[in-house]
């Protein structure tokens, strides 16, 4: 819920850190990782990194290793949960390279005739030529969202028990990781080719915005858990799998046909992302209901963070709650979708069904069933307030200083 809950906004604090001002030292000849490690770390390679049997020495050298220290019997579970997760790659979890979609697939078709491109460029900017801004607003802040994904595998690599030490750690979740990146590369390409060519915005205001929205980063309170980053993707691939396919229909109603095929496709993909990690979120209940129930009901007290809550163009220093404001407006994404995606969490995870907790787990666990009605009637109340004070007009960068 972008607006009731991230108006709270974040106070996290940064720190800058000092570098000496000296040359970086490098080898004087390329090494790579066999000549420095050549045992050992062929191996890991060989065994797998994480198929260490339990009690026996792991001999990894310690820049390989994931960060395990926080969370043993979260790791664990991991380890436990890692088969499930290459069985669903193997099963089609991720898209098979050769056939899976392509921006190129959407666009007009550069490699043509320079004429014959012309007019499929005239064609497309003929549909985007009447779309409304306020329909248009909320797809750059969609685009620029999509376009922040580095910070979105800096997070999957925070994580302990999932991340990838090496960069190409062979792993189901290393794999997982990195081709989940390689998807959704292809939806920030996408929506900035399709507003580039649509000539209606102003693209140097949207990558400045987008420079700045990557710098800044995001905390979504995941805190290097994976439980808590397993349930953070969860709801938030939900979120804009129903942000994107709202806007799809929105474009295709306007009578914009490459816009609305362009969202229905990322929206699918979102779609079966989302399947994904609340797949591993079930595995994770069935083997510890407790924990995964205590980090649910943790991560929904502060409530989700939306990725994008902290993107600014440098002018507008309420950019993201205008642009949140505009996307509940126009039904894109509301807090009425917020309570349904967690409504959708509870049932799926059946976890008003889940038995054997310990106290502290049940307490949890009564404070999830409760919370999805608490959270609809709020956003409802706040639907009907936003009813009655129609939004402030704002100049918009993104669109040349245009007024909404
Ligand atoms: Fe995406
Ligand atoms: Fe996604």
């Amino acid at each position: 819920m972008r607006l009731i809950f991230l108006l709270v906004g974040c106070a996290h604090g940064y720190q800058t850190t000092h570098l000496p001002h000296r040359a970086p030292q490098r080898a004087s000849t390329p090494q790579c990782l066999d000549v420095v490690v050549p045992s050992v770390a062929k191996k890991a390679r060989e065994e797998g990194l994480r198929k260490v049997p339990r009690g026996e020495k792991d001999e990894r050298p310690e820049y390989m290793k994931s960060k395990c220290n926080m969370y043993p019997r979260k790791v664990d579970v991991m380890n436990q949960i890692e088969g499930f997760v290459q069985e669903q790659i193997d099963a089609g979890l991720l898209l098979d390279q050769d056939k899976a979609w392509q921006p190129h697939d959407f666009l007009p078709d550069s490699e043509k005739p320079t004429e014959e491109w012309f007019d499929e460029v005239r064609e497309f900017r003929k549909m985007a030529e009447d779309l409304p801004d306020d329909l248009l607003l909320v797809l750059i802040g969609d685009m620029i969202t999509e376009e922040a994904l580095p910070t979105y595998l800096t997070l999957l690599n925070t994580l302990e028990g999932i991340d990838d030490p090496t960069g190409a750690v062979d792993t189901a979740f290393g794999r997982w990781s990195r081709q989940w990146t390689a998807e959704e590369n292809r939806h920030g390409d996408l929506l900035n080719r399709y507003l580039y060519l649509s000539g209606r915005v102003n693209m140097r205001a949207i990558e400045e915005t987008i420079m700045r929205l990557i710098s800044s980063g995001f905390d979504p309170d995941t805190r290097c858990d994976p439980y808590r980053g397993f349930i953070y993707t969860s709801f938030q691939e939900r979120a804009t799998k129903i942000s994107h396919g709202n806007v799809g229909k929105l474009l295709g109603q306007a009578g914009d046909k490459w816009g609305s095929r362009i969202c229905a496709k990322i929206a699918g993909d979102e779609a079966r992302h989302e399947k994904a990690y609340q797949s591993f979120v079930t595995q994770v209940l069935s083997i510890d209901p407790d924990g995964a129930i205590i980090s649910y009901a943790d991560m929904m007290k502060t409530q989700i963070v939306m990725p994008a809550e902290k993107m600014t163009d440098g002018k507008n220093p309420n950019l993201y709650n205008d642009f949140a404001r505009v996307a509940q407006d126009l039904t894109v994404y509301t807090g009425v979708d917020y309570a349904s995606i967690m409504e959708h969490l509870n049932e799926l995870w059946k976890i008003e069904h889940v038995t054997g907790l310990s106290p502290e787990a049940q307490e949890a666990q009564e404070f999830l069933a409760r919370l999805p009605a608490r959270f609809r009637k709020l956003a409802e109340r706040q639907e009907k307030a936003f009813a009655r004070t129609p939004r402030e007009p704002r100049e918009w960068s993104w669109l040349h200083g245009r007024v909404l």
